[in-house]
């Protein structure tokens, strides 16, 4: 009987580890719901949350060597909170005052985006597979794998968090997936995605058996999308048994312009209804629906095929001659840039309009998936979503999808680089490199006193990256053959070029030369194939360096699952202009949090704000700001008598956020 007793115990346990105690992997559960039952926080008592701990892990990431911040969302398994740092420690904390309990180093980068909790050990993504730690002791557990480590031996990373289940692990790598068995590490079978990535996590339906993610674009906005039908762009459903596909479906085709797709599916059950379904999100804005059992959409009827230009000006650059838009569920974003609207609505301000011309004045943004060309750069928003990687939530209580989405302008660039290096080794052997000998002696002097201080040494000019900014000097690398060539046609062409650039003096006779230099150089480079096309992707921002686009610049959108239409959608965030303007709906990389309670918990603005919106109509009920913005998607437990609500909080990666990193951990709770 004493037996009996024990064993109903320790089940019992072992349920609520896994299932009723949520939050056992970083979306919460395997639906990916981020979700939480729990409703001891209400509209009603929501004005005495305030901060019950804050825990800071002591690494905060060099912004001047790689700018990182933290996106694993902490896991809850009943006893601890389990949360990382990027110096690669996961850590057990008191979720009740936040003391650290104890931490293990491991293989970068640790949990990336997320860990799992299963049956008393926690399963952490890193380098090479996933570590599996005993939750009390905080040491590998020796048991599996091999001394804690499983996966196939490749060295490639996995970055989200692995499905866990019976007696079998499925362990995401970025470009593949392995399912093992439990607890040898013995493989059953691989999936390569061939080069497509697996950025988001990955959800798991145990009814159908299925593996359910996203995949990325295929690295490049060149060169590498000659295939249409393989793994890229698209939302994959995999046998969970036997690794084979069930079925995928893609979004952009040939993706030139990084339109992944991301988040991690959603897999609901409507109310009273038998069907599993999964609801996946691209940056375009589209969401498909698939039914799992048949593997079919189920949203096909309002899948539109929309054409698009298939003309390259690259020679052997691939494009489709439609696109697909989806209306329903609602679709969440505009890839079209509309300058012409942006212009009349900063017409006011007449510096800033011309500047603004200036800077577009060589573009296209007449259409969505306009071809990228080396004589003209392409304006469209949708690089950083529509849709991010935090994807959305699943708010049972009120039968939606919740999700918040990013709407500002970039301009996709196309250029000549110099130099392949296998190239120009080969064309040394052949002859003597010297560009002098090659080139005008007069226009190669002017160069190196007057231009390569901005445009460089191999005249690859600079391309400011996402991170910090938006300063662009063009390549002048096959100059001679492009449209650019203009405005090196007099003086006046030239200064205009450089009207908010350069003040350099250059006369006619000077410039002359240079167009000798630059038409001979680029023959003789491009008669020797030693130039490599490139694109750059870049910010579009205006002469105050804000989005050059008509906010709001960030979104939480509501849409019913019943119906699939907008329940709600309100601005996400707030910033203040340098002029002291404010502006709602900000760039956002946090995410959201549902909760019984009906509240919706937002985070991942650049005012580093959390805030709880009312689930029912979106207005915002209660606010708190944080030290550093908010990082990955919240999450909830019930510990001692209380719910608290997790931020984790270590600042944004991306231009316009604070430049701060932070390690920070916040815990609300009603006080
Ligand atoms: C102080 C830095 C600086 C110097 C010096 C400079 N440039 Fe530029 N140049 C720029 C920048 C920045 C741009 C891009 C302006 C824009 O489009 O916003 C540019 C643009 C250009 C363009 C492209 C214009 C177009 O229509 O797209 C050409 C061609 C060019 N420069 C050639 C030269 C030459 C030749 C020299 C030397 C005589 C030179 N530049 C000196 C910064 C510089």
């Amino acid at each position: 009987m004493f037996k009996f007793i024990f064993l109903l115990i320790f089940f019992l346990t072992k349920f609520s580890y896994s299932y009723s105690n949520s939050w056992f992997t970083s979306a919460a559960d395997y639906d990916s719901s981020k979700y939480s039952n729990l409703n001891y926080i209400t509209k009603d008592n929501i004005k005495n949350l305030d901060t019950a701990w804050v825990y800071n892990n002591g690494h905060v990431s060099d912004r001047t060597k790689s700018i990182s911040n933290n996106q694993s969302t902490p896991i809850f398994t009943g006893n601890s909170l389990i949360v990382t740092s990027l110096d690669n420690f996961v850590i057990a904390l008191n979720p009740e005052n936040g003391k650290e309990k104890w931490r293990i180093k491991l293989k970068s980068p640790t949990a990336k985006r997320g860990m799992t909790f299963f049956d008393g050990n926690i399963f952490v993504p890193s380098l090479e597979g996933v570590f599996v730690i005993n939750e009390h002791s905080g040491i590998l557990n020796n048991t599996f794998g091999k001394f804690g480590l499983i996966g196939t031996g490749d060295k490639e990373i996995s970055l989200v968090p692995p499905i866990v289940f019976k007696d079998k692990i499925y362990i995401i790598y970025k470009t593949f997936l392995s399912s093992h068995e439990l607890p040898s590490g013995k493989l059953n079978w691989k999936l390569d995605l061939n080069r497509a990535r697996v950025w988001s996590g990955i959800s798991f339906d145990k009814e159908t058996e299925s593996l359910v993610f996203v995949t990325s674009n295929l690295v490049n906005l060149l060169g590498n999308t000659k295939i249409q039908n393989d793994f890229s762009n698209s939302v994959i459903v995999v046998d969970s048994l036997t690794g084979k596909l069930r079925c995928k479906f893609k979004d952009t085709i040939h993706d030139h312009w990084d339109l992944d797709m991301v988040g991690n599916p959603i897999l609901l059950k409507k109310k009273n209804q038998t069907e599993k379904l999964a609801y996946a999100f691209s940056k375009t804005g589209n969401t498909f629906v698939i039914e799992l059992k048949s593997c079919k959409l189920k949203n096909s009827d309002s899948i539109k095929k929309i054409k698009t230009s298939n003309e390259s000006a690259i020679k052997g650059e691939i494009y489709s001659d439609y696109q697909i838009e989806v209306s329903n569920p609602v679709n969440l974003m505009n890839l079209k840039y509309n300058l012409e609207e942006y212009l009349s609505y900063i017409s006011k301000d007449k510096i800033n309009l011309e500047y603004v011309k200036h800077r577009t004045r060589n573009t296209k943004s007449d259409s969505s998936y306009i071809p990228l060309s080396l004589n003209y750069d392409v304006i469209m928003l949708g690089l950083h979503g529509g849709p991010e990687w935090p994807g959305g939530t699943h708010d049972k209580l009120n039968n939606q999808i919740v999700i918040p989405t990013n709407h500002y302008p970039w301009i996709v660039r196309i250029y000549y680089n110099c130099c392949s290096k296998k190239k120009v080794s080969e064309v040394k052997r052949k002859f003597d490199l010297s560009l002098r000998n090659l080139t005008n002696l007069k226009g190669f002097y002017t160069y190196q006193k007057k231009c390569k201080s901005c445009h460089g040494k191999r005249k690859n000019g600079f391309y400011e990256p996402e991170f910090t900014g938006d300063k662009y000097i063009p390549s002048l690398n096959g100059i001679s053959t492009l449209k650019k060539f203009e405005s090196l046609k007099d003086v006046n062409s030239f200064n205009y070029a450089h009207k908010y650039s350069s003040k350099i003096k250059i006369n006619e006779s000077e410039l002359n030369s240079l167009r000798k230099y630059f038409t001979k150089r680029d023959n003789y480079l491009l008669e020797n194939d030693v130039y490599r096309i490139d694109g750059r992707w870049q910010l579009l921002l205006d002469k105050n360096g804000n989005f050059a686009s008509i906010p709001p610049h960030g979104k939480i959108t509501a849409f019913s699952i019943i119906n699939g239409k907008k329940n709600w959608q309100i601005p996400f965030g707030q910033k203040k202009y340098k002029d002291n303007k404010i502006i709602n709906g900000d760039m956002n990389f946090g995410g959201l949090l549902s909760t019984k309670g009906n509240l919706i918990f937002a985070t991942g603005t650049t005012d580093k704000k959390v805030v709880a919106i009312d689930a029912l109509n979106g207005k915002k009920l209660w606010n708190k700001q944080i030290e550093f913005a908010g990082s990955s998607p919240p999450m909830t437990y019930y510990y001692k008598g209380e719910q608290y609500i997790i931020i984790n909080s270590s600042g944004g990666r991306y231009y316009g956020y604070e430049n701060k990193l932070g390690d920070a951990i916040y815990a609300f709770k009603l006080l």
